[in-house]
């Protein structure tokens, strides 16, 4: 593609928000350094009209790195033997959101592995004691797939806000990273179900996984495209050692950046963060993620004694820091690139 059409696509993307799946994969493919800059400005330019320069933070907390599941990618599935298990107590993840309150967060975000622990009841007695402590707190959960009846619980329990990563929106990809009893129906199903349970929805995949091509990115962002989704999370594959992917290479910061900037052109409200598998194979690549159009940092909140343990890709940054470290290390690093972070929940403005 000449230099015209490629610049052509992305004022079209800017102004349209839309783009045909032979042109997603033409642009991802035909990608030079000066088209990315100039997506990275354009999508630097819409963010900053919706959100100026505010960058939202959430506390992250690893609540289990128990899972039943066994994605092929992710080093907490359950045929990893080396893999130290451990669980928090209801009473361990409300004092990380009292800590994480007096650090000034107001989102917290319960992550773990599909752990038969969390049932509903016990999730909606937690659900409802952060929020009676906390009520201007945001809840957001990422605990995978459950049924329609789970979410509709911890729906009415308060939680707010959901993230469950497509992973993949082709659905022959989706097969190569999961093992057969998973299904990609079933995955899209549940985004769906969260949305008109009224939960704000966070979808998302990895950049870089082992077999994704440009056409599978394209189905991604066309399913961006039209889902809508108040969050997407995006971040390079990383390989971990104890996984069948062990031998596949990591995505790049450089494609991460231009899907940033491409998602942001897609859906301008959205918040988009600029993951720890971005600073993890780049010192520098949450900055570079925010100046391509991410406005989202989510510093760790969990208990430092359990940090290495969520272990879902090699080399994970941020292991052995306070939660206040890496609060100030955030703070610190978005200043210094001109961007102020800011304590509200940080609701997505449609
Ligand atoms: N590299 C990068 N991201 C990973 N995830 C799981 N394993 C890896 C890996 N090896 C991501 C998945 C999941 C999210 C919680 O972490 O996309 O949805
Ligand atoms: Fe965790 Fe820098 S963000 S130490």
């Amino acid at each position: 593609m000449n230099k015209n059409s490629l610049f052509g696509l992305i004022d079209k993307l800017a102004e349209t928000h839309s783009l045909s799946e032979e042109e997603y994969s033409a642009l991802i493919e035909s990608r030079t350094p000066e088209a990315a800059g100039y997506a990275a400005g354009r999508a630097v330019a819409v963010r900053k009209s919706i959100y100026g320069n505010a960058v939202f933070v959430r506390g992250l907390i690893e609540i289990s790195n128990i899972c039943k599941n066994d994605c092929l990618y992710c080093g907490i599935r359950r045929s990893n033997s080396q893999a130290q298990r451990y669980r928090l107590t209801p009473d361990n993840i409300l004092s990380c959101c009292d800590e994480g309150y007096r650090l000034g967060f107001r989102t917290f975000v319960l992550q773990g592995g599909e752990d038969g622990f969390f049932t509903d009841e016990v999730l909606e007695r937690l659900i409802s004691d952060i929020k009676k402590a906390h009520p201007d707190c945001a809840v957001t959960l990422s605990l995978g797939e459950r049924s329609r009846e789970s979410y509709k619980r911890l729906k009415d329990a308060g939680a707010d806000r959901y993230l469950l990563r497509h992973e993949t929106a082709d659905g022959t990809h989706y097969a190569r990273l999961h093992p057969k009893e998973m299904s990609f129906d079933n995955r899209i199903n549940c985004l769906f179900t969260l949305k008109e349970l009224g939960y704000q929805v966070g979808c998302g995949f990895m950049v870089g996984s082992p077999y994704q091509s440009p056409e599978t990115l394209a189905k991604d962002l066309k399913f961006i495209e039209t889902f809508k989704p108040d969050m997407c999370g995006i971040g390079p594959f990383v390989p971990h050692h104890a996984t069948p992917f062990k031998d596949f290479a990591s995505g790049t910061v450089e494609l991460t950046c231009f899907l940033l900037s491409l998602i942001r052109l897609i859906y301008p409200p959205v918040l988009l963060p600029s993951t720890t598998a971005l600073g993890t194979i780049d010192p520098l690549g949450r900055e570079k993620g925010i100046q391509s159009g991410a406005n989202v940092v989510m510093p760790n909140l969990s208990p430092v004694a359990v940090r290495k343990n969520y272990e879902l890709y090699d080399n994970k940054i941020c292991t052995d820091e306070e939660s206040a470290q890496c609060r100030g290390c955030l703070e610190r690093r978005m200043k210094s690139i001109g961007y102020e972070i800011v304590t509200d929940r940080g609701d997505v403005r449609k």
